[in-house]
């Protein structure tokens, strides 16, 4: 590799792929490469993909075609395919598109440089059997100066069986607490003021640790990780998900309540509310034990933001289940709730029955949910008018220089008048002016005193 190599990584999916992608840029970087803008510029470049349904898939092909023509006139160009198409399609990508250098699973992230070492010996290699994710070691190209993602537990044992994940991120791998805390450390030493804990299924954190107490309860619980990350200086705020319905338990929710930096947000998907439909999904929980959690929740943390992710037109959905599905949302008031259309996938179960609803079903209910869900979100959106709340400043405005955006503690993005270079990586007051469905607008009280600067 030539000293001004230059690569673009292009990101599809979660916040775990986002994740990946910063520690494989921070590799890139640490092997001399420099970022590009235009991907159609750069020496190398990676698509880290993202198979949770069709058309995330369908994405990644149209680009992938553009760059291997490109390939055939520079034949020093390098394609990366990485996440989670890579790992469900393997040496299929290859032979679909032979142009390609690498193509590797998302458990090989932090060992882009070992696979890129056999790309420049000459191979092409496909790296997706299942291997010991290796602990980070690479510093990440972070998106972010004030927030950052931390993974503490990676893959899904769970057989939800619409779900490519646990086939595209293997079996769950939780990392050691005290790597977990060295790494918020150095984030707080770096400046940083919000984490968020990532996992598929953050609730299953520690199983596969040892620990269990004196008294026999099973330590290096994800309650337990809350505590020992709780008090590192400099971070002001904690964020965990994705939380799972069948493991979340109220000792959690009780620490959440205890420990004054952990937001009152609750992400716990519910995927649908009807019991037979989520059976069917081997979810492992009814709708009564999901509004049991709701309803904990509550009496510790009444204010607290509830979102969560729910599919529509499962195989077999009756249009009574659906509306099932809406009474729950009903019931409950999301303050948001991504939907989806159920997307049958290869190599899941429920992709291979034969009572799939059509297509203009599931659009129809989507809509609907849609609908309601905006409705809601408007409705929980209006209780913060006129109050005051806590925003942590992350960056400006893309759509008004004049000013900058960041979050509540329930996770409202809120826009305010101001300058982002006094302003960044602040906790300020706002007053809330204006509130729309799914962001609020405000306006500083007590601005920040800005330390003088003596050159
Ligand atoms: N681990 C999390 C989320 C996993 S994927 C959980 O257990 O909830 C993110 C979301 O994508 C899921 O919550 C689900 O709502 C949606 N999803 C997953 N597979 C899907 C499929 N085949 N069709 C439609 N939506 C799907
Ligand atoms: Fe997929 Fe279920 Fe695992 Fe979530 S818990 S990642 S939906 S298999
Ligand atoms: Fe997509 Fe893989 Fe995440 S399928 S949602 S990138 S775990």
């Amino acid at each position: 590799m030539s000293e001004s190599s230059s690569y673009h990584i292009i990101t599809f999916g979660c916040q775990m792929n986002k994740a990946d992608s910063e520690r494989m840029a921070g590799i890139l970087e640490s092997l001399g490469y420099g970022w590009v803008e235009d991907p159609n510029q750069a020496d190398l470049i990676l698509y880290n993909t993202c198979s949770i349904r069709d058309n995330a898939e369908h994405k990644v092909y149209s680009y992938l075609g553009r760059q291997a023509k490109r390939k055939q006139e520079n034949p020093n160009l390098k394609l990366v395919v990485a996440g989670c198409v890579a790992q469900q399609e393997g040496e299929a990508l290859l032979r679909r598109m032979p142009e390609l250098d690498l193509i590797m699973g998302p458990q090989y992230a932090n060992r882009l440089d070992e696979l890129l070492a056999q790309v420049d010996s000459g191979m092409q290699v496909v790296a997706t059997e299942p291997v010991e994710i290796m602990e980070d070691i690479t510093k990440p190209r972070r998106e972010s100066t004030v927030t950052a993602w931390v993974n503490v537990i990676y893959g899904c044992n769970e057989r939800c069986t619409y779900c490519v994940v646990p086939g595209t991120r293997g079996v769950e791998q939780s990392r050691p607490p005290q790597a977990i805390k060295a790494e918020i450390e150095e984030l707080a030493a770096q400046g940083y003021k919000e984490i968020t804990l990532l996992g598929q299924n953050i609730d299953a954190y520690g199983r596969d640790l040892p620990g269990i107490s004196p008294a026999g309860r099973r330590q290096n619980t994800l309650t337990d990780l809350l505590y020992t990350i709780h008090d590192v200086p400099g971070i002001e705020r904690i964020r965990f998900a994705t939380s799972h319905p069948r493991y979340f338990t109220e000792r959690l929710i009780q620490a959440c309540a205890e420990l004054p930096k952990v937001c009152e947000h609750f992400h716990i998907p519910f995927q649908s509310g009807d019991n037979d439909i989520l059976k069917a999904m081997a979810r492992g929980y009814t709708r009564e034990k999901y509004l049991r959690i709701i309803d904990t929740i509550r009496r510790y943390v009444p204010d607290a933001a509830l979102s969560a992710d729910v599919i529509v037109g499962f195989p077999g959905e009756t249009q009574a289940q659906f509306e099932r599905t809406l009474e729950l949302v009903e019931m409950i008031g999301f303050d948001l709730l991504n939907t989806a259309a159920y997307s049958p996938r290869p190599g899941t179960p429920a992709a291979l029955w034969s009572n799939q609803v059509p297509e203009a079903i599931k659009d129809e209910r989507l809509q609907q949910l849609n609908y309601l869900v905006g409705r809601q979100a408007a409705e929980r959106s209006a209780r913060y008018l006129g109050r005051v709340e806590e925003i942590l400043v992350e960056a400006v405005n893309p759509r008004d220089p004049g000013q900058v955006m960041g979050r509540t503690r329930g996770n409202r993005l809120t826009f305010l008048p101001g300058d982002i270079q006094t302003l960044r990586g602040q906790l300020v007051s706002v007053e809330i002016t204006t509130t729309r469905p799914f962001s609020l607008t405000g306006t500083l009280i007590n601005p920040p005193v800005m330390p003088v600067l003596v050159a």
